[in-house]
């Protein structure tokens, strides 16, 4: 693996690749990895020849009262990971590097953006596609794949993508959860373990609502409410509870078709997200609940999908599932 911090080096390494007939795969991250920003590696591994992985927490995207500074960081600790996944460039700019100057130009995908993370964090998707852009821009035509942990962010990601003709392909990775259910995240650091449990109850909301809806609920209000009550009685701080459409995230006034249940919450000082997603056609429902660990974080084949049915096809963000963890 190369460790690369300079635009250029890295442009020449990928025009390199491209020019010798080589695919070149992108996964850009913040760091702290876990398995979900593991198997995001794997994958592009698996269907790529060159492997870009980049860490680079984005100030643009952080809001003036968030954990900017706080932000989990361990290069070391990451280096091992990716050369272990096969990562063949680790690409780790700094703010200057990638910033020289304060930007005047901002990428921003108008009507994706506002609700659901976009309602409490109004600058923040303007800072993902700036810097997600700007890291096409500088890759160059590949394949790049993100978590479907950050359902809306692959939203927006990918029409950007389509709406600016951008020679990216966006891969929406499946969501990793931590064997007791709970959503992986660089931020559950930053969780007490009486915190750490309850923050499982996010999920246990989302799996009973997949359940309510597997017997027959069809009334998005009612699921609302149902996890509201169940985040509450765990002592969840809810931010919002969320049906929307998978295709465009607009809101939906009754449980049909492919749906996105999505759930902020803040439990002590740290905000965490999660989701599910349903297929919903009359009386068929296909659950798809993410992938689970079991224990050890390196061993993909101790893995077991919790994805209910066949694989859930949504039809603007790419699904990899098939080459899931599972
Ligand atoms: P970060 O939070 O580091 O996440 C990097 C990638 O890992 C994202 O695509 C995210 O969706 C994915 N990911 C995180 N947790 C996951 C999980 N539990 N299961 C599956 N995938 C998971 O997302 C960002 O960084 C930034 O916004 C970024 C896109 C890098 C732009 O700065």
């Amino acid at each position: 693996m190369i460790a690369v911090d300079r635009i250029d080096d890295l442009r020449a390494h990928c025009d390199a690749a491209r020019r010798d007939g080589r695919r070149v795969g992108l996964v850009p991250t913040m760091g702290y990895f876990h398995e979900g920003h593991r198997s995001l590696m794997r994958t592009a591994r698996e269907q790529t020849d060159l492997v870009v992985t980049t860490i680079f927490v984005n100030p643009l995207q952080f809001g003036p009262n968030e954990d900017l500074d706080a932000y989990p960081r361990d290069l070391a600790g990451d280096s091992d990971a990716a050369q272990g996944e096969g990562v063949d460039i680790l690409f780790t700019p700094s703010i200057a590097e990638m910033y020289p100057e304060p930007t005047r130009t901002t990428v921003h995908v108008a009507g994706l953006t506002e609700g659901l993370c976009g309602a409490a964090r109004p600058t923040h998707f303007d800072g993902v596609t700036t810097v997600v852009a700007k890291l096409f821009a500088i890759v160059g035509p590949c394949t790049a794949y993100f978590g479907r942990k950050d359902y809306q962010q692959v939203a927006v990601v990918s029409r950007m993508v389509a709406d600016l003709d951008l020679p990216v392909s966006v891969v929406g990775c499946p969501l990793v959860r931590e064997p007791d259910g709970l959503a992986m995240s660089s931020r559950n650091a930053y969780l007490s373990s009486d915190e750490r449990w309850r923050a499982t109850g996010i999920f246990q909301a989302l799996r009973d609502a997949a359940e309510a809806v597997e017997r027959g609920e069809r009334d998005p209000e009612a699921l609302r409410t149902g996890i509201e009550h169940a985040g509450t009685h765990l002592g969840l701080d809810l931010e919002y509870v969320e049906v929307r459409r998978c295709t465009d995230l607009s809101t939906v006034t009754t449980l049909a078709g492919d749906l996105l249940v999505a759930v902020a919450a803040r439990v002590g000082g740290t905000r965490l997200i999660d989701n599910i997603t349903l297929q919903i056609s009359g009386s068929e429902v296909t659950t798809d609940l993410g992938v689970i660990t079991q224990g050890s974080t390196t061993e993909p084949q101790r893995k077991q999908s919790f994805r209910r049915g066949p694989q859930v096809e949504h039809p603007r963000v790419d699904s990899n599932a098939r080459i899931s963890l599972s």
